[in-house]
């Protein structure tokens, strides 16, 4: 039995995990009503379940993928190495198509094929990528406790801390980046309150982030996205955190839509404005014009639930992410440090002292 250590918090969601060489994901289109653990023994429907929201949140969808590539080896019949690289180049290709913008999905993925690429025989190829992956695994819990007690120290006690999306451990394996800030400032005996965005149209404010923090027992209201700038001008937000799903060398930003219109009603209102995120969710090559944006389905816009809310025929704008630029970020949090303006500087020493 291979199984994720014990992180001593029994209470915590582990999103991803793997249990006799099956990978078992919470469902989170099920949440908030029901928690739903759903098995997996083929790569196909590790793809489908990225595809589709089962598993989402850029450091979670990388090692869900990771397991995809191992659910590939045990799937393959190949007797060669060859012949199961091939099969693997195949599961690669199907798992990366899955979304665009989080770089943490092709991470993961090319973390894995390398280390496949290396074995020597069919049975050390599998047993070794799962290795890794279980390794990626543990070590994402461990990364978001230490980019959670890098946050912890900037916060004071009695904060009001916005966020949005759900970086929590429900986009992680476990514990969280924005989230495991605001769990690592709890546990430091702070007294934290956190409003959650709703964030339309997939929700995953409401439905995630309200429920992981009940869960734990953690203070939360709930708003809706609209409400973000009155919140605001009452003077109640000390600070915003949110996650990432790409942070490119100049410090911009790729995060759920609407991040970019918090930051800028934040320094409207000079509240400082973060973001947590490991060293994982860094692209280093990309320019801006590079990074695809997903586009997805009209249905998510027209409708709530099954009810259509607006004119079937109307035409859609439905971008899952934006691009917040570096002139609006106070601080990035990440596992090593908290970087700071200059980014362009200080990300490229981070990078390069990473190596
Ligand atoms: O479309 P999603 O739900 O996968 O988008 C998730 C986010 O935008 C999160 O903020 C991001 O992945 C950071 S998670 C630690």
């Amino acid at each position: 039995l291979r199984r994720l250590k014990d992180y001593g918090n029994d209470k915590m969601l582990l999103t991803v995990r793997w249990e006799n060489g099956t990978l078992i994901l919470i469902d989170q289109t099920k949440l908030p009503t029901r928690l739903v653990y759903v098995k997996y023994n083929k790569y196909q429907d590790v793809a489908n379940a990225i595809k589709s929201l089962i598993v989402r949140g850029a450091p979670a969808i990388g090692v869900a993928a990771a397991f995809g590539l191992c659910l590939a080896a045990f799937q393959s019949k190949a007797k060669s190495t060859s012949g199961l690289i091939s099969d693997l180049k195949v599961a690669y290709a199907r798992l990366k198509s899955t979304r665009p913008t989080a770089v943490n999905l092709a991470w993961a993925l090319d973390i894995i094929m390398k280390k496949a690429t290396e074995g020597t025989s069919v049975d050390q190829i599998r047993n070794e990528i799962l290795d890794r992956s279980l390794r990626m695994a543990n070590d994402d819990i461990a990364i978001n406790k230490r980019i959670g007690q890098n946050g912890a120290q900037l916060i004071s006690k009695n904060e009001v801390i916005l966020t949005h999306c759900n970086a929590g451990s429900l986009a992680t394996v476990g514990y969280g980046t924005a989230l495991g800030v605001i769990r690592a400032a709890k546990d430091d005996g702070k007294r934290i309150q956190v409003i959650a965005t709703e964030t339309r149209p997939v929700m995953q404010g409401s439905r995630l982030t309200a429920f992981e923090l009940t869960h734990d027992g953690i203070d939360v209201r709930l708003i809706p996205d609209t409400a973000v700038g009155h919140i605001m001008y009452q003077d109640t937000i000390s600070r915003v955190i949110v996650g990432a799903d790409r942070v490119l060398k100049t410090g911009h930003v790729f995060n759920k839509i609407g991040t970019y219109q918090i930051a800028a009603l934040a320094r409207r209102h000079s509240i400082p404005f973060y973001v947590a995120a490991p060293i994982s969710t860094f692209d280093s090559k990309s320019k801006l014009d590079d990074i695809v944006i997903e586009q997805r389905d009209r249905n998510e816009v027209i409708k709530i639930g099954n009810k259509i809310i607006a004119p079937q025929d109307v035409k859609v704008l439905n971008p899952a992410f934006d691009i917040t630029p570096p002139e609006l970020i106070t601080g990035i949090i990440t596992e090593k440090c908290v970087l700071k303006a200059p980014y362009k500087t200080n990300i490229h020493k981070l990078l390069n002292s990473n190596r």
